[in-house]
């Protein structure tokens, strides 16, 4: 087990991405902290973890909102007594609609979870890490994060600034030992995607089931991301395996970052 005793926050660890790490943690020997808006949903991964014969911990919590992020750091050491990995994982979409007519308000609630709230965390957690001198902060971007699809500019631009807070604080963290680094996941079924296909679908006046099929197709590896395919890759950022690597970000998408062309059809003989 790569994650030994080691104790993970991961915010929206209730479902979804988080979920997958959350349960991948578990399995190579972490005890896990859910930080999360949905509580309910929270306890009953904490269960999945704990079946697994790992600690769990389910805090309320807005990662928007200070208090509420200082009390998931203070819940933490006050159960386990320290935070050796921070996985910022909460996010959520935009409404589907074009630059022009996007509601500034709209802007504002999409930057505030998804680049105020990984800047929150991070700054919390970061100060009992350098205490320790050790530390894993993990930040969720996007393929997103490195290109730009039309319709989300919100989510687009708050995907690129992980990106390049992500550079920042690894740098200021070095001194410390702390490693910082990102995950752009490509795109995983999860709630947070389904509603975002039917919104894309709509405005593109076509059935949600086509739009589905054509993103699996553009995918150079014919699938979408799995939660256990990033949680793979969570887990090696966790670990020590990965302790030459700081403000870097590992792109798992089946190689739809890349994606200029249409790869070739397989050869018949092969
Ligand atoms: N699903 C995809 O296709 C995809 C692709 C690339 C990146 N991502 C990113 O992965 C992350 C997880 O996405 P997902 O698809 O698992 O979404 P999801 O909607 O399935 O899960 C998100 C979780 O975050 C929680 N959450 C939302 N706002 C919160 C807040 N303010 N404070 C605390 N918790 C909050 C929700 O309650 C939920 O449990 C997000 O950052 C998302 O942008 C998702």
């Amino acid at each position: 087990m790569r994650l030994e005793d080691h104790v993970a926050i991961i915010t929206g660890g209730a479902r979804g991405i988080g979920r997958g790490i959350a349960l991948r943690f578990a399995d190579e020997g972490a005890n896990v902290v859910i930080a999360e808006l949905d509580e309910e949903t929270g306890r009953a991964t904490a269960s999945e973890v704990e079946a697994k014969g790992r600690r769990a911990l389910v805090v309320g919590c807005d990662v928007t909102n200070p208090s509420d992020v200082q009390a998931m750091v203070d819940a933490t050491l006050a159960e386990f007594g320290q935070i050796d990995i921070l996985v910022n994982n909460a996010g959520l979409g935009q409404q589907v609609i074009e630059v022009v007519d996007l509601d500034v308000a709209e802007w504002d609630r999409v930057m505030s979870v998804n680049i105020t709230g990984v800047f929150g965390g991070s700054q919390a957690v970061a100060r009992e890490m350098m205490r320790r001198e050790y530390g894993k902060i993990i930040n969720i971007s996007s393929v997103n994060g490195v290109s730009a699809p039309p319709l989300v500019a919100a989510y687009n631009a708050s995907k690129w600034a992980v990106l390049g807070f992500n550079k920042t604080l690894a740098i200021e963290l070095a001194p410390y030992k702390i490693n910082v680094n990102a995950i752009c996941p490509g795109p995983v079924d999860t709630d947070f995607q389904k509603a975002n296909m039917s919104e894309r679908a709509a405005v593109m006046g076509i059935e949600v089931s086509d739009l589905r099929e054509r993103l699996r197709q553009s995918v150079p590896l014919q699938r979408w991301t799995r939660p256990e395919d990033l949680a793979a890759a969570a887990t090696f950022l966790a670990s020590q395996d990965s302790v030459h690597m700081t403000g870097e970000h590992l792109i798992v998408s089946g190689g739809l970052s890349g994606v200029s062309g249409v790869a070739p059809k397989r050869k018949s003989s092969s």
